[in-house]
């Protein structure tokens, strides 16, 4: 099970540090991947869990101002990255061709790809969720089978993602079969698929315990120390 927090852009620096200092009362049995802002990924190095960016750069390097590429990511330690994520693709413009290129960039520099898709409000409504997201993972038809086992997908229904709803158990389960026989049908590789959006103290368990997850993607309440100490020893 990968328990993957995402502090988005949240936190300063002495706020990161307390949080680190709360970090090492957590008695964590999971997989824990943390994605802090990236002004603070080299303050993050631990054996306890993994490193993680919130974003790469499409390119190798050069003249990218303001962006970070997947070496320099790979130099600090990051073994896992988000890519896709709503928020990239509404206010960044992060097209399925930028998506495609992040993806190529991590993978040349060995950092797994969290490839985030979900479907909007009005496509759930109107009761085409699979065929959204069928569509968003067309992007895997770029890759050969060996790199596509290598990326693993997180299912964040964007009307869930820091709402307080989220779906039922049951709809969950549904989507990630779907997701991975499709990608099984298509590509023969078995692939991990994450939920994302919403979870909390009181849904946390239920989630984790979904007969076909591979793990958690976590917003909010990754900032809430308190909390995760005492989701982690349970
Ligand atoms: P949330 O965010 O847990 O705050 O809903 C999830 C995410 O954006 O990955």
């Amino acid at each position: 099970m990968l328990i993957v927090l995402n502090h988005k852009m949240n936190l300063t620096l002495s706020e990161i540090k307390q949080y680190q200092k709360q970090m090492r009362k957590w008695k964590i049995t999971e997989e824990l991947v943390i994605c802090p802002s990236m002004a603070y990924l080299s303050l993050f190095e631990n054996s306890r869990y993994h490193l993680g960016s919130q974003n790469v750069s499409c390119y190798e390097n050069g003249s990218d101002t303001g962006e970070v590429s997947a070496k320099q990511l790979q130099s600090l330690g990051v073994h896992y990255c988000l890519v896709g994520h709503s928020e990239r693709r509404k206010f960044h413009q992060e097209d399925d061709n930028k998506i495609k290129e992040k993806l190529s960039q991590l993978l040349e520099n060995d950092i797994t790809p969290i490839l985030c898709i979900g479907e909007t409000q009005e496509e759930k409504k109107a009761k085409v969720t699979n065929k959204a997201l069928e569509s968003q993972l067309e992007i895997l038809n770029s890759f050969s089978k060996e790199k596509i086992e290598r990326i693993i997908i997180a299912y964040e229904p964007i009307w869930a993602i820091g709402t307080g709803i989220v779906p039922a158990i049951e709809e969950v389960e549904q989507v990630v079969s779907m997701i991975k026989t499709s990608i099984q049908d298509r590509y023969q590789v078995a692939i991990k698929v994450l939920y994302g959006g919403s979870i909390d103290t009181e849904n946390y368990t239920r989630f984790k315990n979904i007969r076909n997850i591979d793990g958690l993607l976590i917003g909010g309440l990754s900032l809430k120390t308190e909390k995760l100490k005492q989701l982690f020893s349970k």
